[in-house]
């Protein structure tokens, strides 16, 4: 495959960070060369993610000092074509279709090699603590992070669901142990990862609480095999004069839990909403159960009543992407079909910055992708 020297990618810049619509312009750069252990992979569609949001707005830290030059391409989530592979990749060639997973890590150390890669201390989420992402028509990514492109889906399809799917497997399968029967309090439920995790608890035979702010998240989830859905509009989890847990809203948001499960309390929560839920979330869980937390797209610092955690033993769980096992096993599943892309809206490469901005102001349902390589919606599918 011939390999330009140069190539078209949405850039920001720390003198310009702040929303997503000015702080991502369309810039020509070099394209990157695969070192060892390295491939490039030729970009057909890129998938958005709430980390471009915070990357572009430089909260709540500027990514240039992880990166270490004065250009940043973002993006962390691709399908594309593999176009030249490093010295020493054994496991791709040339030609190869592929979906790229966001972690990176060093392979060398004791943790990737016996603990988990997730714990490496050279671990970086390519695209947003790494340089060479996927809003670019070539990426530099490590071979570890290809997974096999499902024959079945389109480009677009493909490039929608590896970072907020296998962040959500990790979280519900490996971490919280999400059984049969469980319940589970899903905030963000019509969103990316929500809108994977109902899909997974649907397929471990758990009972998915959605928890949503729009009719069409609530139809979304109703789709996608919600047992019950909750509209978080009718509360005020959150003192609105003192910026302090509402605990009487709490309590009246714990009484809907039980009456959408029939009286029982959630096994598990899955938690990325932050400082707007978590004091909600270490209440409404069950005693013995798991909070399990991976984002805080509302703020940071978190504020609870503790004795809700140690007096009922309840477990808070932080979890974080997914290592390059996890990946593969969760990609697997969409392979086999059980699982599937909650794709909701494709987007030219030229316009780029639009779904961020989307993304920014909780406009979207689902999952964003641009087209990189792909010229139109629809391409890509190989097999039905
Ligand atoms: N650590 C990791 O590996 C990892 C991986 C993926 C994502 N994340 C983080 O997880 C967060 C969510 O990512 P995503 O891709 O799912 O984003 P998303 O598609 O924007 O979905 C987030 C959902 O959160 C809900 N939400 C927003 N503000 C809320 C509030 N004040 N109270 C309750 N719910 C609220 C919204 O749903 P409603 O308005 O319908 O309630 C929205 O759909 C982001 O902060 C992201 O950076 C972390």
């Amino acid at each position: 495959m011939m390999v330009p020297d140069a190539m078209q990618a949405w850039v920001i810049r720390p003198d310009r960070l702040g929303e997503p619509e000015d702080a991502m312009r369309l810039e020509t750069v070099a394209v990157p060369v695969a070192g060892p252990g390295e491939v490039l992979v030729r970009v057909m569609a890129a998938g958005v993610n709430y980390n471009g949001v915070w990357a572009a707005m430089g909260k709540p830290v500027s990514t240039f000092k992880a990166i270490g030059d004065d250009f940043h391409i973002l993006g962390s989530d691709a399908s594309g074509v593999v176009a030249a592979v490093g010295p020493g990749v054994r496991r791709w060639k040339v030609g190869d279709e592929v979906v790229v997973h966001c972690n990176q890590s060093c392979g060398e150390c004791p943790e990737c090699n016996g603990l988990d890669p997730m714990a490496c201390s050279e671990q970086r989420i390519w695209g947003y603590e790494t340089n060479w992402g996927s809003f670019a028509e070539y990426s530099k990514v490590q071979a570890q992070q290809l997974v096999p492109k499902p024959t079945h889906l389109s480009w677009e399809e493909a490039a929608s669901y590896a970072l907020v799917y296998f962040t959500a497997y990790r979280m519900l399968v490996d971490q919280a142990r999400v059984q049969a029967g469980d319940y589970v309090l899903v905030w963000g439920a019509g969103g990316g990862l929500g809108s994977m995790a109902l899909q997974i608890c649907r397929l471990y035979g758990a009972n998915a609480v959605a928890v949503v702010s729009s009719e069409d998240k609530i139809d979304l989830c109703r789709r996608l095999g919600a047992h019950a859905v909750i509209d978080r509009r009718e509360f005020d989890l959150v003192d609105r004069s003192t910026g302090e847990p509402d605990v009487a809203e709490m309590k009246r948001f714990g009484k809907a839990v039980r009456q959408a499960t029939g009286g029982r309390d959630a096994d598990i929560v899955f938690e990325h909403v932050g400082a707007a839920t978590f004091a909600t979330s270490v209440f409404v869980c069950k005693t013995f159960g798991t909070v399990v937390i991976c984002g805080a797209t509302s703020g940071f610092s978190l504020h609870f009543d503790v004795r809700y955690l140690w007096m009922r033993q309840k477990s808070i769980i932080g979890s974080h992407f997914a290592n390059a096992y996890q990946a593969t096993r969760a990609n697997q599943l969409i392979i086999e079909k059980k699982v599937r892309p909650v794709l909701m809206g494709t987007f030219p490469f030229a316009e780029c910055p639009v779904p961020h901005q989307m993304m920014r102001e909780n406009a979207h349902l689902g999952k964003m992708v641009v087209l990189v390589g792909a010229t139109e919606p629809g391409q890509g599918i190989s097999e039905a």
